[in-house]
């Protein structure tokens, strides 16, 4: 089956919604997502987003919080782009009807700005602590009004159609250039669809789900990168994934994220015998950049030998907190912890992916007619470290850079025209039962990343990891190859590839910045590493930009 549109969308969340609100005014959308449509990490976004609004704030002071939390690999026209751009997005966001939180001040109501880690000032625009639900509902609600967009839910984009699927197959040392849309399994009808188009846009979020601890969804299994890296496109930066400082400590809580804002709010960090720590490791304290607040309670953690610390926020006035976190008031007391009278146990958690698909300012990647938008990408806004609430922002702008550059290219005639794309090929495979023995494969991974690639590194850890998770690898590709897909084993296939990828990230960066911290190499090294790391792969082999090639058979 051949489903053929103007601008096909991989991804429900802030950066594929927003995106389609814009693109349906120059052609047709489809909107394919893996689940249904509001599932996605915007759903479960807590603190909000980073936009210059009050007075006493400046561009200048939001682009150097930016830059020093990305600690030297930021790029810093991105940045400015991010920053200056903040400001309409939020204004239009709030006319595509998303009810942020205002408060009274003068008599006038103004937008209730909260402060998260590492920023300067308070610049936090949000929706209570639901701000994602919040976001997600009301886009969700602004593209039902519009004819020209049509949301596939249970379709899983397999993969990216290019050069590599035509019928007449290139040289083999041929670079694809172009991309003309994905298979896509749609779930429910248990068939591969061809979806076609002029423009296809990676807007598939993170991969949290690589790790064993995660405040991520279900969905969060680095599909767009692996599809990307498949596919032939550049990809950078993999090794910063970034750690939550604080997600609630309860076997039954999956990773509640514990919101910054709470912090923000001055919320302290405190060890089991109530001895506040995080001066020893800042001049910020509680509100220092991500990576150090992470680090700092691991460093706690392994000194006390103690499961988790504490979030102290019991000396605020509880009416006040109820009506600032009520999301995350009603969630704890489901544990038993009332937070207005006890301190919140709280342990680090994987957050977030800040490198990712390469794109220009305009969110082009390096493969013609690709394009990625929000956590799947790497802008240059983020660095080595991402600034709290930067990522829905990062979204919104991006995604409003993408329609920009599609109406521009929306006039030039299709070239190349589409070729003939040949169906999905499933000959030779068959249903496979021995599925458990891959669902064991995917917690083994999950924990190798979780004890030898987390907040702390070392070589040794890392390419013990690397050993077991090339093995795992090698078994899963032989496995897709021979069984009739399903959700699971696409899902799996990506998720052990981005392990293997951020491994080898991490394995090629010899010093700590940022998030990657290593104890072979405890020191940033500028004159040899402030650049980012740059892979894609050729033939099978994972390359470094301009280094030699790893072989990953
Ligand atoms: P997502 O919102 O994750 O959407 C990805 C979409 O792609 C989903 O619809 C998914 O189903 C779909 N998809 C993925 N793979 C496929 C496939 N193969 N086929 C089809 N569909 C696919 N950031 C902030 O700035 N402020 C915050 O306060 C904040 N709080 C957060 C709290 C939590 C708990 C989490 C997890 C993240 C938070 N973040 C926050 C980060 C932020 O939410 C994400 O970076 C952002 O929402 C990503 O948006 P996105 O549109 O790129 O991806
Ligand atoms: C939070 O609310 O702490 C999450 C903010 C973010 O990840 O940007």
């Amino acid at each position: 089956m051949v489903i053929k549109t103007d601008f096909l969308i991989i991804g429900s969340g802030i950066a594929g919604l927003s995106l389609a609100l814009k693109a349906a005014a120059l052609g047709t959308v489809a909107i394919i997502t893996k689940k249904e449509q509001a599932e996605s990490n915007t759903n479960y976004a807590q603190g909000g987003v980073a936009a210059v609004i009050s007075p006493d704030d400046s561009f200048a002071f939001h682009i150097e919080d930016t830059l020093k939390a990305g600690a030297g690999l930021c790029h810093r026209d991105a940045v400015e782009l991010l920053v200056h751009d903040g400001p309409e997005r939020v204004r239009e966001l709030i006319e595509w009807g998303v009810e942020f939180t205002y408060r009274q001040d003068s008599k006038k109501n103004v937008l209730d700005l909260g402060r998260e880690g590492g920023h300067s000032h308070n610049r936090i625009v949000h929706a209570r602590d639901l701000t994602g639900r919040i976001v997600e509902q009301s886009l969700l609600q602004a593209i039902k009004q519009q004819r020209n967009i049509r949301i596939f839910e249970q379709h899983v984009a397999i993969d990216l159609i290019t050069e590599h699927h035509l019928d007449q197959k290139p040289a083999d040392n041929y670079v694809p250039l172009h991309c003309w849309g994905a298979y896509v399994f749609d779930e429910p009808q248990g068939i591969i669809v061809q979806f076609l188009a002029r423009a296809t846009v990676l807007a598939t979020g993170g991969c949290g789900q690589i790790y064993l601890h995660t405040t991520n969804p279900q969905i969060a299994t680095g599909d767009g990168i692996a599809m990307a890296y498949r596919a032939g496109a550049k990809i950078a930066n993999l090794e910063f994934m970034q750690f939550h400082p604080t997600t609630l400590y309860h076997p039954r809580a999956n990773s509640f994220l514990i919101s910054e804002a709470v912090r923000g709010f001055g919320g302290i960090l405190k060890t089991q015998a109530g001895i506040p720590f995080m001066k020893k490791y800042h001049p910020m304290g509680e509100l220092a950049p991500r990576d150090i607040v992470a680090r700092a309670i691991d460093a706690e953690l392994k000194k006390s030998g103690n499961d988790c610390v504490y979030l102290d926020i019991t000396h605020k006035n509880s009416e006040e907190i109820k009506t600032h976190f009520p999301h995350i008031y009603e969630n704890c007391l489901n544990y038993n912890i009332d937070i207005t009278s006890q301190p919140i146990p709280v342990v680090p958690a994987a957050h977030y992916m800040c490198g990712g698909v390469i794109t220009d300012l305009h969110g082009k990647t390096t493969i013609h007619n690709l394009y990625a938008c929000g956590e799947v990408s790497c802008t240059g806004v983020h660095g080595a470290n991402r600034l709290a609430s930067n990522s829905l922002l990062e979204a919104v702008v991006f995604a409003y850079q993408v329609s920009d550059e599609i109406a521009r290219q929306i006039n030039k005639p299709i070239e190349p025209l589409i070729p003939s794309i040949p169906q999905w090929n499933d000959e030779g495979t068959f249903n496979h039962e021995e599925w458990i023995l891959l669902s064991h494969d995917k917690e083994e991974v999950q924990r190798l990343m979780w004890d030898y690639v987390g907040i702390v590194r070392s070589n040794l850890r890392l390419k013990r990891a690397l050993r077991r998770i090339n093995l795992i690898s090698r078994e899963i590709e032989n496995f897709y190859k021979k069984t009739t897909v399903t959700s699971a084993i696409i899902e799996l296939r990506n998720l052990v590839l981005v392990a293997k990828l951020i491994v080898n990230c991490a394995l090629y960066r010899k010093e700590s910045r940022g998030l990657h911290f290593t104890t072979d190499y405890p020191e940033a090294n500028d004159a040899q590493w402030r650049k980012d790391t740059v892979i894609f792969q050729k033939k099978g082999k994972l390359i470094f930009l301009n280094e030699t090639a790893i072989d990953e058979k």
